[in-house]
Formats: C-alpha cells, sequence, structure tokens
C-alpha cells in the first residue's frame, strides 16, 4: 500500500551519539498516530527531520500528494513546509510581544491550498485580501476558544493556552501532515481534556494527518488510532493503542508499573 508519508531506514546521528537508529515508519492519509518513548529517545530529532529541520545522516523520507512523490530528505525546511507539512515545538515559539491575532496572521501565507478548510470555513481559492487573511484567523481562534483574548499579547497568555495559541498558527498554513511536540506539557488534566477533543476535532473537520508526541497517557489513548515507541532511537513498537498498552517490553521501557 502507498503511504502519504514514509520514512524508511532513517538515522541521525550527533557526533558519536546516533539519536535516531534506523526508524521506518509512516502515516496514512488523515490518519492520527502517537509517537512516545522516553526522554531521550528521538521524537523531536524526528520531527526535525520529518521537517528539514535537520538532514538524516541516511535513510529515505517519502511524501506521496497530489499523485506525485517527493523525496523529503532532499528537501529544506521551507520546501518541506510548502508540501503542507506543519509543526510546533516542545519549546513553545510565538512572538512574545506580538498579540495573539498577530501571531496567528504572521503564520499564514498568501497562498490558499485547495480543500483546506473550504468545507468548515467557505473561503475562496486564496485571500485577496488582507480582511480575507483576518476573517480566518477570527474563526481559526474561535474554534480554539481564543477569541477573547485576540488582542493579548502572547508572553501574557497562561503556558497552556500559549501552547494551543502555537497550534492554531501551525493550522494557520493550511497543513495536510500536522506535527504536535508535546501539546499537553504543562497543561492540566481539564486542559488537557479539552485539548485531547480538540485535536479530535480538527483532524477531522480539517481533513488532515497528525503525528503527535505526547507523554500524557489519557491523551494518547484517546486519541491514537496507532503508536509507534521509541526507545534509544530506535522504533521498540508499533500498533493499536490496546496492543502497545500490554506489550511488555513497553511496559519495561516507558510505561511503567500502573500505566492503566
Ligand atoms: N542538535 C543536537 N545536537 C546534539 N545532540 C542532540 C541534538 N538534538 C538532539 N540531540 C540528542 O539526541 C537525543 C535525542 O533527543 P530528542 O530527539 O530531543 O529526544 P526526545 O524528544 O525523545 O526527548 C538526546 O540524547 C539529545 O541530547
Ligand atoms: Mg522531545
Amino acid at each position: 500500500m502507498e503511504h502519504l508519508l514514509q520514512v524508511e531506514h532513517v538515522v541521525r546521528k550527533f557526533g558519536g551519539l546516533t539519536a535516531v537508529d534506523d526508524v521506518s515508519l509512516y502515516l496514512n492519509e488523515h490518519e492520527l498516530v502517537a509517537l512516545i518513548g522516553p526522554n531521550g529517545a528521538g521524537k523531536t530529532t524526528l520531527f526535525n527531520l520529518l521537517t528539514g529541520m535537520v538532514p538524516a545522516t541516511s535513510g529515505v523520507i517519502d511524501l506521496r500528494t497530489n499523485k506525485q512523490k517527493y523525496d523529503l530528505t532532499h528537501k529544506n525546511a521551507m520546501q518541506i513546509a510548502d508540501l503542507g507539512l506543519s509543526r510546533t515545538f516542545q519549546n513553545i515559539r510565538l512572538f512574545k510581544n506580538l498579540s495573539v491575532m498577530e501571531n496567528v496572521l504572521t503564520a499564514m501565507t498568501s497562498k490558499y491550498k485547495e480543500g483546506f478548510m473550504t468545507a468548515v470555513l467557505r473561503l475562496p481559492s486564496f485571500y485577496r485580501t488582507e480582511q480575507e487573511m483576518k476573517s480566518e484567523a477570527h474563526q481559526l481562534l474561535e474554534i480554539f476558544n481564543l477569541s477573547a483574548e485576540e488582542q493579548t499579547l502572547a508572553k501574557n497568555l497562561p503556558y497552556g493556552i500559549q501552547r494551543r495559541l502555537e497550534i492554531v498558527r501551525a493550522l494557520a498554513t493550511h497543513p495536510q501532515i500536522l506535527f504536535l511536540d508535546e501539546p499537553a506539557a504543562g497543561m492540566n488534566p481539564e486542559e488537557t481534556a479539552d485539548l485531547t477533543d480538540l485535536i479530535k476535532y480538527i483532524q477531522e473537520q480539517f481533513k488532515i494527518t497528525v503525528l503527535l508526541i505526547e507523554h500524557d497517557m489519557s491523551l494518547v489513548m484517546n486519541l491514537a488510532q496507532r503508536i509507534y515507541v521509541l526507545d534509544q532511537g530506535k522504533v521498540l513498537a508499533s500498533g493499536e493503542p490496546a496492543q502497545i498498552k500490554a506489550n511488555p517490553q513497553v511496559i519495561k521501557a516507558y510505561l511503567g508499573e500502573g500505566a492503566d
């Protein structure tokens, strides 16, 4: 079967350290997949490889879209973003001194990708005016329950809300694949539950594929259709949530006692 994204035998070394060690995985269109594993396992490095922020030492990353195949291992971060791959960061990256609205507007491209959000927002096939960009930004912020904060400076937002704004910024680029690096980090259980619903909602409404790194197992087990477990740079296991929860190797390396 042809997958939307296919990672084959990807390796990334930093000096003598192999952060990503012969990883193979795939994402199908419209899937919601989780990447879990202990700190230092190589999860963020894998996101850096997938989004072109760090080149692979070896291996191949293929994207199949619009009936074409693109070898992402030979593309830079900007080219990969143009192909519709977008991410959030484990360490939040916002323009701290810009408002919430400005943060979203600066993330928007002038180009409109056919199919994305047209069903939901009924927008024309490109932005003709700044007003149209603002209109989409308003609507995205409303979905994320951030309307009341549009004029607030990003630095004045509570941490959990900054994380939500990061996701809005990533969505504003009209991705077909969204990579979320620990989106629930620093959130309380109620915020995490809201975020879980929100991720499900955007994946369905915007018909995007999501790969998420997360330590919060309630979020992972509630959301993910499939899970990859990374340990010391290698894929330790992959499968459906129930299989992963019951896998003795995964329990030993990561989940530990009482993971349920
Ligand atoms: N730019 C870098 N230079 C050197 N080592 C790095 C770099 N990025 C990540 N590493 C190392 O790679 C390993 C995996 O890190 P990371 O991908 O951040 O893990 P995770 O996100 O699973 O916690 C760690 O040992 C980390 O120190
Ligand atoms: Mg990380």
